[in-house]
C-alpha cells in the first residue's frame, strides 16, 4: 500500500472495545433489554447484525445441506422430553465446578479462575476425585478477600448447566423440562424418522441450526459466552471402520469454511483435547481455538461421539436405532457419529474482529478510515445507492434504481451529508460497493461504482449495472 497506512491495532482490549462500540453505534449488536438497564450478558442483533447473522446461517445451510447429497436438515423443538437428557448424560454430567467467595458470594469457575488449580482424577474403577489448590495470596476479583479453601472460599460444587422450566400451569417436579443445552440430541432422537423418510444410506448427515441454553457460571466477553446462543452443527453417521478418515475430512472442511469466513489461519489453533478434558460422550475431540483479544479460546469443536448417543437412546426408549447394511442384510449395527459443531455467535464475533480495519490516508493528518473488510458474502449491505444531491432530477433516477437493485441484493439508500461522509459510513459497515448517481448520469446514463477496499471508482452504464455488480459480488 503506498498512499494508505494500515493502523489496525491487533490484540488486547483495544480492538475488542472498538468492535463492541462500532456494533452498538452502527446497529450490529445492542445490549439486550437496554431501556430496562439490560439483562446480564444478553445481546440483541440490530438491523445490520440480523443481516450478518442470516448471511452466515444461510451460507452454512447452502454449503453443508443443500449442496450435498449426503446431508439433510432438521428443525426441531427447543424443549424435549426430559428422558432425552437422562439418556444423553446431560442431567448427570453436564456440570461445571463452581466455587463461591464466602465474603461477597461471587461465584467462579474453579477450572478457569487465575490462582486456582482444579483437577479431576479418574480412578480405574471409574470413580472421580476432584482436587482444588489455591495459590497463596489469591484474592476474590469482586471484593478483594484473600482466599483460603474452606475458610474464605467454599469447596467446589458441581453445578448443572441445564436451564429448567415447567410445562403447564403446575410448577411441580413432574412438569420440569429443560431448554436444550445442545441441538445435537434432536438429530439422534429423529435418526430413525429421517432414515425411513429420506432413504439415505451411510455415510450421511443430519444438520440443524438453532438456539441452545446453558446456565453459564461466568458468561462474558461480549457475545463470546452467553446463556442463550445459536449453534449450527451436524451429526454425520458412519460405519465405525471409517471414523478416522471421516474425522480428518471434516476437519479440512471446517478449515475451508473458516478461510471463507475471512479468518486468518495464523489466528487459529487446532487443539487435540486430552481424554480427561473431553466431554463424556467423546472418543476424540479437536477444539478449534482462536486468538481473541482476550486470549486463545474455543471457537468450534469437532468430536467423534462413537455410538454413545444412539446406543443410549435405544436402551432408554426401547426404539430400534440400528442400521442395516443394504449390501449385507445380516449386518446390522448402530452407526457411529462425527460431529462438527459451529457456534454461530462466535462465528459472528470472529468475522467482526477479522474484518475490523483502520487506515490513515496519506496527506490527511486527521483522517482515519474505519473499514469492515468482510468477505462480500458476509457483508450485511452489498450495495449503497448514493445520489450526489437530494434534488428531484437525481432522485427520479436513484430511487427506481434502488427499488430495482433491492430485488437482487441487500441495498441501502443514503442521500444525507457529503459524499465523502457517506462513503465512510458505508466503509464502516463493510458495504462492498457504493453506486453514486450524479448530474452526468442524466446525460450519459452511467453511474460511478466505488470499491470499498481499493476506493477505486469506475463509470458503469446503468443498463449494465446488474451484471456488473452480480459478477463482482460473486467473485
Ligand atoms: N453438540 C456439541 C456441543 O454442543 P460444545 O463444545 O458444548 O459442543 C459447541 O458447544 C459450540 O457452541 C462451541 O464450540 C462454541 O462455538 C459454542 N458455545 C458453547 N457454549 C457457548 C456459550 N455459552 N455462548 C456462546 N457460544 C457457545
Amino acid at each position: 500500500m503506498t498512499d494508505k497506512e494500515n493502523i489496525k491495532k491487533t490484540g488486547g482490549s483495544d480492538l475488542m472495545d472498538k468492535v463492541v462500540s462500532l456494533c452498538k453505534r452502527r446497529g450490529f449488536i445492542f445490549p439486550g433489554s437496554e431501556i430496562y438497564g439490560g439483562l446480564q450478558n444478553s445481546w440483541d442483533y440490530g438491523p445490520l447484525g440480523a443481516e450478518l447473522k442470516k448471511n452466515i446461517k444461510d451460507e452454512w445451510w447452502n454449503r453443508f445441506v443443500r449442496q450435498r447429497s449426503d446431508m439433510v436438515g432438521l428443525d426441531a423443538a427447543l424443549i424435549m422430553n426430559p428422558k432425552v437428557w437422562e439418556a444423553s448424560g446431560h442431567l448427570a454430567t453436564f456440570n461445571d465446578p463452581l466455587v463461591e467467595c464466602k465474603k461477597c458470594h461471587a461465584r467462579y469457575r474453579a477450572d478457569q479462575t487465575p490462582g486456582l488449580a482444579y483437577s479431576v482424577e479418574k480412578l480405574s474403577t471409574g470413580i472421580e476425585t476432584k482436587h482444588l489448590a489455591v495459590a497463596q495470596g489469591t484474592k476474590c476479583a469482586s471484593c478483594g478477600e484473600i482466599w483460603f479453601l474452606g475458610k474464605t472460599l467454599e469447596s467446589p460444587k458441581q453445578f448443572n448447566l441445564m436451564l429448567k422450566t415447567f410445562l403447564g400451569p403446575a410448577q411441580e417436579q413432574a412438569n420440569t423440562v429443560y431448554f436444550r443445552p445442545e441441538i445435537a440430541q434432536a438429530m439422534f432422537v429423529n435418526f430413525k424418522n429421517v432414515l425411513d423418510t429420506s432413504r439415505k444410506r451411510l455415510p450421511f448427515g443430519i444438520a440443524s441450526q438453532g438456539s441452545a441454553f446453558r446456565n453459564e457460571i461466568t458468561p462474558g466477553n461480549f457475545i463470546f459466552r452467553t446463556r442463550e446462543f445459536d449453534l449450527m452443527e451436524f451429526e454425520y453417521f458412519i460405519n465405525p471402520k471409517d471414523w478416522e478418515k471421516t474425522f480428518e475430512y471434516w476437519l479440512t472442511e471446517m478449515k475451508r469454511w473458516l478461510h471463507d469466513l475471512g479468518v486468518t489461519s495464523e489466528h487459529l489453533h487446532f487443539v487435540e483435547v486430552s481424554k480427561e478434558d473431553r466431554a463424556h460422550y467423546s472418543q476424540r475431540t479437536v477444539d478449534v481455538e482462536y486468538d481473541y483479544p482476550f486470549g486463545q479460546k474455543e471457537l468450534y469443536g469437532l468430536a467423534y461421539r462413537g455410538d454413545f448417543d444412539l446406543k443410549s437412546h435405544a436402551e432408554k426408549s426401547g426404539a430400534d436405532l440400528t442400521y442395516t447394511d443394504p449390501e449385507d442384510q445380516k449386518n446390522k449395527f448402530i452407526p457411529h457419529v462425527i460431529e462438527p459443531s459451529f457456534g454461530l455467535n462466535r462465528s459472528i464475533l470472529v468475522a467482526l474482529l477479522e474484518a475490523y480495519d483502520e487506515e490513515k490516508i496519506a496527506g490527511d493528518e486527521e483522517d482515519v478510515r474505519v473499514v469492515m473488510r468482510f468477505p462480500k458474502w458476509v457483508a450485511p449491505v452489498k450495495v449503497a445507492i448514493l445520489p450526489l444531491s437530494k434534488k428531484d432530477e437525481l432522485a427520479v433516477i436513484a430511487k427506481p434504481l434502488y427499488a430495482h437493485l433491492s430485488k437482487l441484493f441487500v441495498c441501502d439508500y443514503d442521500e444525507t451529508q457529503s459524499i465523502g461522509k457517506r462513503y465512510r459510513r458505508q466503509d464502516e459497515i463493510g458495504t462492498p460497493y457504493c453506486v453514486t448517481v450524479d448530474f452526468e448520469t442524466i446525460a450519459d446514463k452511467s453511474v460511478t461504482v466505488r470499491d470499498r477496499d481499493t476506493m477505486k471508482q469506475e463509470r458503469v452504464l446503468i443498463a449494465e449495472l446488474d451484471r456488473y455488480l452480480s459478477g463482482k459480488l460473486t467473485s
